[in-house]
């Protein structure tokens, strides 16, 4: 499929500029109806996700906020939770199944990984597109690759090419103790739920091809039934559980 003609809805203010590098030059501009939408505000060539009852603060991507941030909190992979669940980041070649905001391959690409992240919901993907468009013009190498599918339709063919797979499936919200942050909770509006039994067969096929899995769970959620966890890296707010086979 080509990643530039995804029929998404996108409302802006007035046409969209004259040789705007932006792909949804081809979109159509729909009249509102969905609850959410993608809007384009030509201001500051930047996308956001909407709700239509504007009750909440719009959804962007903002890598260079989120790097601002990164360097001020001064976080550092020796105390992360996730970079130690993946054994590591540096030169590790990472495939974040579940990009979602691209916050956490955000993080794993500023401690040196090689992260490619896959999105399966068109307007998430967008968002994120959108966001690396503005965040490559300040920093042409960052070395993440941005994938448009369903990653347990497509991962068989990345298996080889990577050392390290990490899921963080979108759970049903009440399932857990703490609400959620802002973000989050938009996201889930529209993405979705995640079962646990639609990622079951590809992790057992990643941990027979010597893969390491990394999972993130609420530190009060079960673990995956029917494969072993090997290591668990647990914080307040979150758990990380590994698999592989014998590392
Ligand atoms: C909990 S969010 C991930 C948040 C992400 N770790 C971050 O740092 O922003 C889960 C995301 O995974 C996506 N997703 C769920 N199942 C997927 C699949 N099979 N393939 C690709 N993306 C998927 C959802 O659309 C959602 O955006």
């Amino acid at each position: 499929m080509s990643q530039y003609s995804l029929n998404i809805p996108i409302y802006s203010q007035g046409s969209l500029p004259e040789g705007s590098r932006f792909f949804y030059a081809e979109s159509r501009i729909l009249p509102a109806r969905e609850e959410y939408y993608l809007y384009y505000d030509a201001s500051v060539d930047q996308l956001a996700m909407v709700k239509a009852s504007g009750q909440e603060k719009p959804l962007v991507v903002d890598l260079v906020a989120s790097h601002r941030e990164w360097l001020r909190q001064k976080l550092s992979p020796k105390y992360d939770l996730l970079a130690k669940a993946c054994g590591g980041v540096q030169g590790k070649r990472i495939l974040d199944l579940t990009l979602g905001l691209a916050t956490d391959s955000f993080k794993l690409v500023m401690w040196g990984a090689q992260v490619t992240g896959i999105e399966k919901n068109p307007m998430v993907w967008a968002l994120v597109r959108d966001g690396l468009i503005r965040w490559r013009q300040t920093q042409p190498s960052f070395d993440f690759e941005l994938v448009y599918g369903d990653a347990l339709a497509i991962v068989e063919t990345y298996i080889k090419d990577f050392d390290c797979f990490y899921i963080d499936p979108m759970f049903h919200l009440e399932k857990r103790t703490a609400l959620p942050k802002k973000k989050m909770q938009f996201l889930s509006a529209v993405v979705g739920e995640n079962r646990d039994e639609d990622f079951l067969p590809i992790i057992k096929k990643l941990i027979d091809s010597k893969k390491r899995v990394v999972v993130k769970r609420h530190p009060e959620a079960e673990s995956f039934s029917g494969i072993q966890v090997k290591n668990v890296y647990e914080g307040k707010a979150v758990r990380f559980d590994v698999y592989h086979s014998s590392l």
